[in-house]
Parts: structure tokens; C-alpha cells; sequence
């Protein structure tokens, strides 16, 4: 969702912002725009790519040393060059970028327009340049002041960073709901949706709290007060993010090397946390909630998209081997329906970004309504994480592809760790299963590196398969979720059509699909309702339905069943996802090649949904 950048400093500000742009280009974006001060303020903008941009600056004058630049994902108002950011005062004086959603943006208008303001563009984000003019022209206070009167005007959420014509030696930024992370070089700041465009730069880097209003300038420095007037202190971090988990790696796309990372970023989420030597999982971020945990009412576990299909996997690894009542809910429907909470239960919010407006809300809900919150995000300081009482992260580095991979898998192992802790402390598994588990576990990344030497294989189904328009996805049990993100990995990127279901859903309905020209894609690994899956098989055959099966090494029975199969090493049934995923991923990444799609940046789609 849409993309910050901006630089003040001594450096020219174009080239870092552009670079900027492009490193932001995945979150997913249909215009992008840059406001450089030289003398003037001069803006330019535009829809489509940020390459787009490019072309259309490539003989302006692009001279300065600030600026601000971004991409937007249009949520009020067509993506076209008007709505495209940064917008502009009328006075031409001031501009603005802006990632988030005015609320009240509609009443304000009213006011402005009713004092002689005529708006040129159908966003939000317009009428909140507008104010920051009226205040500035009527209240005769200075700039930072005149932001933080506009934003106590505002309901919504934001990021922003302001540029102003008459104090070109500074940038003003807030952030509420939103993300924006500040860089600190010398002599220098950078500011950005997240690190990204930041870490080739600096390390040095503060993360603005909720409502906070960021003022950095070239004479005073940088300083933090909140909307409500109070200064802050300024607590400076050093980045951890290396350069290269930014690049391609050799790799044509970013998803393809984020799936062929997954041995490695699995290792990673269980790195220090699974402990052979002694035969114990310790996951150090929640360890002071193990008490907590184990007396819980119920687990209820959110999320959005993959993330919820990863709480879909957790409930059944938590229920199963720890014995602790699980619910699984989209963050979106449960921040809504005045849900049921108690003190002792514990809230789990999944989120790769850390950012997921929806699974943010849900949980500051949770917590007002007094349950404790653990989050396992991927993005270090994201507002989930800051947002949890405790949590693990997942450690499996940034992920740029906006279909996510390696950050499901990574997931996956975290909520795997969990149920394996608790059971320990519970005493809910016999010990030989647990030791067994504990072992499979710690070579499931060597077996990841094995089921990715099905590519080539999975290549060629892909071509066969690549013209179809639908598909169907089956699984049981903890491979019920798999079968659902292994739709929503085709339909994401390929844009074809595909469900997932449960197998024995199947004949509830969607079995009326079955027909020759309907691949159906279904995990049938030998641990886990392997018979169950066998007689589904044979309904879909008998139907003339063409099958591509998920199976473990070996299994000559479905095999001679299925049409095409795929093998993945054996292993525990509760394993089955982390293994029976990956294959599921190439298909789609193979397909949606194929059919000439964008793999790393599919149409309509946000990398961090950052809007509800
Ligand atoms: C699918 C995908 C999305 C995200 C969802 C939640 O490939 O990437 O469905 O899983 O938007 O995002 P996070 O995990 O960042 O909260």
C-alpha cells in the first residue's frame, strides 16, 4: 500500500528518492509522484509505474536538496495524474504525502469549500493540504505547530510527511495507524514507509509512535511531539536489515527467491528457540506468558489472508498437541462483531508486515476488552509488535514478493514451537511423540531443500495446466489450510480462479464443478486421513476430473491414481504444511509466469494493507 520517501540534506534529493520509490515498488502501488524545493516547489506526478515517473521527469529540472516522493494505491478517487500524490496547497506553497485514509476528510472539505477552497482531485489526502494552508495563513504560528493543529482536526489514519516552500530547511512528518520509520545520517534524514529505502544510507534509525509529529531540520535537529503537544524523547535504533535481502540475488523475481530461501528462514524462525541438546523449545519472547498460556481459557488466534491461514495451521498443531482450545478469526470480521472476550484469554495476532490495519484494530480492541496479546510478526518494530504484550518474531527476513512464501512457512514454525512448548510444560504428549516431533521438526529444512527439486517437474504441469480457468484445492485436517493458501498463492498471482476446501466439502457442492478441464489439486500425503483422501480421489476420477496430487515419497498407490503428482518427503502429520506448501507455491509461481503475469507485483494488490 502506498509508499513515503523523503530526503533533506545536502545531498541531491532525487536520485535517493526515486531509489526510494523503487525499493518501496512492492507494497503495490498505481501512481507514483515526487516534490522537490529548489527555489520553488515543483511537483511531479503520475499514474502507472514509478519507471513511469521517471520518464516523465527524465528532462525537468530536477535540482534540490529536499524532497518528498510516493507511490500511491488508490483508495479515494480512480488512479489517475490528479489523484496521484504528493498534493499540492493552493497557494502552491506547500505539499504533502500521505499513506492512510482521512475519515472525516468529507465534512472538512465542506468547511474548506465553504471558505472559497476549490478542490482539483477526488482524495482524501487533498483536503488535509488545504487545512494545513488555512491554519498556516490564519493562525500566524510556525509550520511544526500549524501540522499538529491540522492533524487534531483529522480522525483516520495517517502517515505523512509535509514540505513547505518557506521552510525549506525541514520536513514535518506524523504517523497514527500508519507506518513511518525516520533515518538519521549526517547531516542528513531520510523517511520512508519502512526501512527499506533507508538502509543503504543509515542505520541509525527512530520509529515514531502513535500520534506522534516528527520535525526534523538541518538547523535544530530532529524532534518528536505528540498531536496532543508533548515532547517526546527520541529513541534511536540501529537497523538490523542487511542490503542484499533487498535484492533479486540472482533470481528473475523476488518470489521465486523467497520460496527458494524458505530451508534457510525456516532454520532461522527455530534458531536459538529449539534446543536438541536438551530437548526443549524455548521461544525467549513469550516465555514470561508460558503460565498465562497454559491456564487459558481458549486461544483465539487473528490474522488476514495468509497469516489467517497460518492461524488456521496453528489451531490444529495448538489443539492437537498442547490440548488448549483454539479459535481462528479473520481480524476484519472479529474487530467488528463485539466478540466475546475474557481476562484469561489470549489473543494471537499473525501479520508478516506487522502493519495489517485490520489485524492492528482487532487487537487494540482485544486489549481494551483485557486479554493479553502475543504477536508473531516478521517485520521487526512493526505497530503489531509494539502493539503485542509480548511475541516471537519470525525472523525470515524482508519479504518483497507481495504473494508471501517464506513468511507463511516461517509462521508456521512459530506456531509449531508454541504447541510443542506448551505440550512440554503440559505434559499432554507422550514423550516419545514429543522427541519424535522435536527431531522431524530440526530436518524439516532439509526437507524443504528436497521438495524444491521438484521444480522442473512442477514446471511442466504448470505449462500444461497454464490456460485453465479455474481450479480446486483439497485437503483435510491441518491440510485444509494448505489447500486454502495454495488457492489463494494461484489466485493472487496467475488471476485464475481457484478454491480451497475441505475434502469432504466436496461433495457439498463443489463436486457440480468436476469435469474434464478442472485440475484439482489435492493433498494426499500418507500421514493424516490418507484413506479419507484416497475415496475423494476416486470421486473426483470418476467424475473425469483431472488430478495433480501432493504426495510423499514413494506412494505408488496415488500416484497410479492421480493424473500428474508431485512427491514431498515424508514426515510427521503435523509437518505435513510446512512441506506440502512449498510445492504449491512453485505451481503457482510457474503458472502465473506462464500466463505473463506481474509474479512480484500482482494488479490490485498491497503488500502491507495498511487501509481497512
Ligand atoms: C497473500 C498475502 C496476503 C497477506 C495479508 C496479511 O499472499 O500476502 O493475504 O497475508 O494481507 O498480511 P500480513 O501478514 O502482513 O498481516
Amino acid at each position: 500500500m502506498c509508499g513515503i520517501v523523503a530526503y533533506l540534506g545536502a545531498k541531491e534529493a532525487s536520485p535517493i528518492l526515486i531509489n526510494g520509490l523503487k525499493r518501496l515498488e512492492y507494497r503495490g502501488y498505481d501512481s507514483a509522484g515526487i516534490a522537490l524545493l529548489n527555489g520553488g516547489m515543483h511537483v511531479y506526478k503520475t499514474r502507472g509505474k514509478v519507471s513511469d515517473l521517471e520518464g516523465l521527469i527524465e528532462d525537468k529540472d530536477l535540482s534540490g536538496t529536499t524532497g518528498i516522493a510516493h507511490t500511491r494505491w488508490a483508495t479515494h478517487g480512480e488512479p489517475n495524474d490528479i489523484n496521484a500524490h504528493p498534493h499540492t496547497s493552493p497557494n502552491g506553497k506547500i505539499s504533502l504525502i500521505h499513506n492512510g485514509i482521512i475519515e472525516n476528510y468529507a465534512i472538512l472539505k465542506e468547511e474548506l469549500k465553504q471558505r472559497g477552497y476549490v478542490f482539483t482531485s477526488d482524495t482524501d489526502t487533498e483536503v488535509l493540504v488545504y487545512l494545513i494552508q488555512d491554519i498556516y495563513e490564519h493562525e500566524k504560528t510556525d509550520f511544526a505547530e500549524t501540522v499538529r493543529l491540522a492533524l487534531s482536526q483529522v480522525t483516520g489514519a495517517y502517515a505523512i510527511v509535509v514540505l513547505s516552500q518557506e521552510n525549506p530547511d525541514m520536513l514535518v512528518a506524523a504517523r497514527k495507524g500508519s507506518p513511518l520509520v525516520v533515518g538519521i545520517g549526517e547531516g542528513e534524514y531520510f523517511m520512508a514507509s519502512d526501512a527499506a529505502p533507508i538502509v543503504e544510507y543509515t542505520r541509525q534509525v527512530v520509529y515514531p509512535g502513535e500520534e506522534e509529529i516528527v520535525v526534523v531540520s538541518l538547523k535544530d535537529g530532529l524532534k518528536i511531539m505528540t498531536i496532543a503537544k508533548t515532547e517526546k524523547t527520541p529513541y534511536i535504533q540501529t537497523l538490523e536489515l542487511n542490503l542484499t535481502a533487498l535484492e533479486k540475488g540472482g533470481f528473475p523475481h523476488f518470489m521465486l527467491k523467497e520460496i527458494y530461501e524458505q530451508p534457510r528462514t525456516v532454520r532461522d524462525s527455530m534458531r536459538g528457540r529449539l534446543n536438541m541438546e536438551q530437548g526443549l523449545v524455548v521461544l525467549g519472547g513469550i516465555q514470561d506468558y508460558t503460565r498465562k498460556l497454559l491456564n487459558a481459557r481458549r486461544i483465539i488466534i487473528v490474522g488476514c489472508g495468509t497469516s489467517w491461514h497460518a492461524g488456521l495451521v496453528g489451531e490444529y498443531l495448538i489443539e492437537e498437541l498442547a490440548r488448549i482450545p483454539v479459535e481462528v478469526e479473520y481480524a476484519s470480521e472479529f474487530r467488528y462483531r463485539n466478540p466475546i472476550i475474557f481476562e484469561d484469554d489470549i489473543v494471537i495476532a499473525i501479520s508478516q508486515s506487522g502493519e495489517t490495519a485490520d489485524t492492528l484494530a482487532a487487537i487494540e480492541m482485544a486489549k481494551a476488552k483485557g486479554a493479553t496479546i502475543l504477536g508473531i510478526c516478521n517485520v521487526v518494530g512493526s505497530s503489531i509488535a509494539r502493539a503485542s504484550h509480548a511475541g516471537s518474531y519470525t525472523h525470515a527476513g524482508p519479504e518483497i514478493g507481495v504473494a508471501s512464501t517464506k513468511a507463511f512457512t516461517s509462521q508456521v514454525t512459530i506456531l509449531t514451537l508454541l504447541a510443542l512448548m506448551l505440550a512440554e510444560k503440559k505434559g499432554s504428549l507422550a514423550a516419545s511423540r514429543y522427541y519424535r516431533l522435536l527431531h522431524e521438526l530440526n530436518s524439516i529444512p532439509e526437507k524443504i531443500e528436497k521438495a524444491l527439486k521438484a521444480n522442473e517437474d512442477i514446471k511442466k504441469i504448470a505449462e500444461i495446466f497454464s490456460k485453465t480457468s479455474n481450479a480446486l484445492y483439497l485437503g483435510r485436517g491441518i491440510n485444509f489450510p494448505v489447500a486454502l493458501e495454495g488457492a489463494l498463492k494461484l489466485k493472487e498471482i496467475s488471476y485464475i480462479h481457484a478454491e480451497g476446501y475441505p475434502a469432504a466439502e466436496m461433495k457439498h457442492g463443489p463436486i457440480a464443478l468436476i469435469d474434464a478441464e478442472m485440475p484439482v489439486l489435492v493433498i494426499a500425503t500418507r500421514k493424516g486421513h490418507y484413506d479419507k483422501m484416497v475415496s475423494n480421489i476416486q470421486e473426483v476420477k470418476a467424475r473425469k476430473g483431472v488430478i495433480i496430487a501432493i504426495v510423499s515419497e514413494g506412494d505408488d498407490n496415488v500416484e497410479s491414481m492421480a493424473d500428474y503428482s508431485i512427491e514431498i518427503p515424508e514426515t510427521d502429520e503435523m509437518l505435513v504444511p510446512l512441506l506440502a506448501t512449498i510445492p504449491l507455491q512453485l505451481l503457482s509461481y510457474h503458472m502465473a509466469l506462464i500466463r505473463g503475469c506481474n509474479v512480484d507485483q500482482p494488479r490490485n494488490l498491497a503488500k502491507s494493507v495498511t487501509v481497512e
